[in-house]
């Protein structure tokens, strides 16, 4: 991808060009800066953070007012990657009007260079109004977790008789909206490799196969921070959980015995100090602010 701002156009002509797409969620600066670092495309801050950040068991608890605080910080820490966020649960449900206003705030009070919604065919027209509105739209298909009661729990989709061509055509019809992209969830790998050759526009896949253009997982996940979640489709990339507990003990220790904090991590009233302009600077931080 070229270098700079990751776009809508530079996406379209990364699947143009055979690149794929990497995409993770992010739900706060410090990981936003890291993960644009490390050359991730897009920023999903995902209404995902209901469950691991806030401890939820479905992302339907997450408020507008939730995603546009995540949003501001992820949109700090990100210089190159798209930053998305996620129209949450019955934001867009209601009314179109009710939909343009809420993607309204996720751009202007958030800071994201575009929404993501779930649903297909039914929010064509929403999404034709937000995209002209000049609000560029992800679209989401398949496992739906803000529809997980009408699904009957966290599903693969698109196996029963028809599920096939009913997944294509709510692609299509994103696609002809004016959709930039298509999040393709929890549904069998041929039917993935279908649309994903069906269409103009990326597919970012998540429980979806290989043949996507692009792949998401949620960041927390990937990192292995909860030990007794693993399903088919993640890869633990590291196991930061087991990291964070052992840190966690070692401070505990240290704490406890007494050898933290030492002479060095300590401050002193005869200790020299760099400059004048100094003096007060407790962090090396730009700000030098506690
Ligand atoms: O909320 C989220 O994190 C998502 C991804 C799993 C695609 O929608």
């Amino acid at each position: 991808m070229k270098p700079g701002r990751v776009t809508t156009q530079s996406l379209r002509a990364a699947k143009a060009a055979g690149q794929k797409i990497a995409m993770l969620t992010a739900y706060d600066a410090s990981f936003a800066r890291l993960l644009d670092d490390a050359g991730v495309d897009i920023l999903l801050v995902g209404d995902s953070l209901g469950m691991v950040v806030c401890g939820h068991d479905t992302t339907l608890p997450v408020t507008l007012d939730d995603m546009i605080y995540h949003c501001r910080a992820v949109a700090r820490g990100a210089k190159r990657a798209q930053v998305v966020g996620d129209m949450p649960f019955m934001t867009y449900q209601a009314s179109i009007e009710q939909g343009m206003l809420a993607a309204g705030r996720l751009m202007q009070e958030g800071g994201c260079h575009a929404v993501k919604l779930e649903g297909g065919a039914q929010h064509a027209e929403l999404v034709r109004r937000l995209v002209g509105a000049g609000i560029p739209v992800m679209g989401h298909i398949g496992l739906l977790p803000q529809s997980v009661h009408q699904m009957g729990g966290f599903r693969v989709q698109g196996r029963e008789q028809g599920g096939r061509d009913r997944l294509l055509s709510d692609a299509h019809a994103l696609v002809d909206a004016g959709a930039y992209s298509l999040v393709l969830e929890g549904i069998p790998h041929e039917i993935a490799t279908d649309i994903t050759a069906a269409i103009p526009i990326p597919t970012i896949g998540i429980g979806a196969g290989p043949n996507c253009d692009g792949q998401v997982l949620v960041i927390y996940d990937l990192l292995g921070m909860d030990e007794s979640f693993k399903p088919k489709f993640v890869r633990r990339f590291a196991a930061v959980g087991q990291a964070i507990k052992d840190a966690a003990s070692a401070y505990v220790a240290a704490v406890q015995d007494g050898s933290f904090p030492n002479a060095a991590e300590s401050f002193s009233l005869g200790e020299q100090k760099p400059s004048p302009a100094d003096a007060s600077a407790v962090y090396s931080s730009p700000a030098n602010k506690p």
